[in-house]
């Protein structure tokens, strides 16, 4: 099967959706041919739409903004509609991997929303999504193995993703926050990150805090 890999983070380089992407990739690569698009980089060519409509399963791995989907992700899937509509002769399949920077991965559910009603006006099948809470972590956690620590819960949900991709079949939607206490992931945010940007920024702690 022809598998599309969308990466629909805004960011070009070192972003949690394509960590995500990788890590999916050998549990889904046996047998089936992986494309990967970067829409972040430049928007896709026409040539490049229609040969969306002809895949067999697209992962489309985003992060939250605002509740919702980034703006260039959400005109791409306006533009594909429009595509699908016209040229698409086989069943497709979508499915999702959101991850988002506050701790509750329940966070995702309306973005989870929207991608399945644009799922029914573009007239394919709505798959599986998983939903990471504390994304944000994943870049300093490339060297634990999916399914172990504080990715004990993401292993899990993306073998259930990897299975039905594999046999095109739907499963129930997945959202989760790291397996990490929320208060060591508040602390670690706010010393190794927010307090060091700030003194990067030539600013203090109190100035993080100041309200206008
Ligand atoms: C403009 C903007 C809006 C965001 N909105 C949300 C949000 O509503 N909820 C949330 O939990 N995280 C939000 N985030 C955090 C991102 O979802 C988070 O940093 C994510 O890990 C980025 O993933 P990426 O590296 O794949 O782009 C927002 C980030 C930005 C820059």
């Amino acid at each position: 099967m022809n598998i599309a890999m969308i990466n629909g983070s805004p960011k070009p380089v070192n972003s949690n959706s394509g960590i995500l992407l990788k890590m999916l990739e050998p549990l889904i690569s046996t047998g089936n041919e992986l494309t990967y698009y970067n829409p972040n980089k430049r928007p896709l060519t026409p040539a490049e739409y229609s040969e969306l409509c002809r895949m067999g399963a697209l992962v489309i791995a985003f992060p939250l903004y605002v509740d919702g989907i980034p703006s260039h992700l959400f005109r791409l899937l306006a533009t594909l509609e429009e595509y699908l509509k016209s040229e698409r002769e086989q069943e497709i399949y979508v499915y999702a991997m959101i991850n988002n920077g506050f701790y509750e991965g329940s966070q995702n559910h309306i973005a989870l929303d929207i991608l399945k009603h644009w799922c029914t006006r573009a007239g394919v099948h709505f798959g599986q999504a998983l939903g990471q809470g504390a994304g944000e972590m994943l870049g300093s956690l490339e060297k634990v193995p999916p399914g172990k620590g504080p990715l004990k819960n993401l292993g899990k949900a993306m073998h259930s993703l990897a299975g039905n991709i594999q046999s095109r079949s739907k499963g129930d939607s997945l959202l989760f926050s790291p397996n990490f206490p929320r208060f060591a992931w508040k602390f670690a945010a706010t010393h190794s990150f927010w307090n060091a940007t700030a003194k990067k920024n030539g600013l203090k702690k109190k100035d993080i805090l100041r309200r206008l």
